[in-house]
């Protein structure tokens, strides 16, 4: 073929990654210019992962990576190599919303939700490391979130309902815990030792 025949396919180099993608280990040839969010999305069908400006500014594609949360436009897909992504999509604990998820619902946070996916995932980092945030911790946690439909109200407020539900959580969790390793709540008397 010479080089002004552009009729048949291009032979572009790949390189194989290996992630884990809400807990499931994948491995893939990737082209070294494929972004991040155009594999999570047609690689791996997570549509959850949504792409707007695809540069850097409104944040929908937001994602975790190890634990923090990323721009999946700007991330290339071989910068995931051997790290653990989440979307979205793995919130859910076998089909019950998560704290965030139920508490964006709740306080009505969304309009036509293509911000959502991301504000969500930049909300699970910022709880993750400041489980009680004030209203300051929050606008700076999701201030690379552009939402253009709800107004941020609703979304600070979501916020904070998930921390206080997911404190909750964590409160009874502890209690459970704590049951356990005393044997409070056994209902083993004198009668039966
Ligand atoms: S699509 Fe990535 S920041 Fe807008
Ligand atoms: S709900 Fe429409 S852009 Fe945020």
């Amino acid at each position: 073929m010479s080089v002004n025949d552009i009729s048949g396919p291009l032979d572009y180099p790949t390189e194989e990654i290996a992630l884990s993608v809400n807990g499931e280990e994948v491995t893939a040839e990737v082209e070294p210019r494929h972004k991040l969010s155009d594999f999570l999305r047609d690689a791996r069908g997570l549509r959850g992962v949504r792409v707007g400006c695809e540069h850097g500014v409104c944040g929908a594609c937001t994602v975790l990576m190890d634990g923090r949360a990323v721009k999946s436009c700007l991330t290339y897909a071989v910068q995931a190599d051997g790290a653990d992504i989440e979307t979205v999509e793995g919130l859910a604990d076998d089909g019950a919303l998560h704290p965030i998820q139920e508490s964006f619902h709740e306080e009505h946070a969304l309009q036509c939700g293509f911000c959502t996916s991301g504000f969500v995932m930049a909300t699970k980092e910022l709880l993750d490391s400041e489980p009680d945030p004030d209203r300051d911790d929050i606008e700076d946690g999701l201030a690379d979130n552009i939402c253009r439909c709800t107004g941020y109200q609703n979304i600070y407020d979501a916020v904070l309902r998930a921390a206080d539900r997911m404190d909750g959580e964590a409160d009874d969790e502890g209690a459970a815990d704590d049951e356990e390793a005393t044997g409070d709540g056994a209902t083993e008397t004198e009668a039966d030792r």
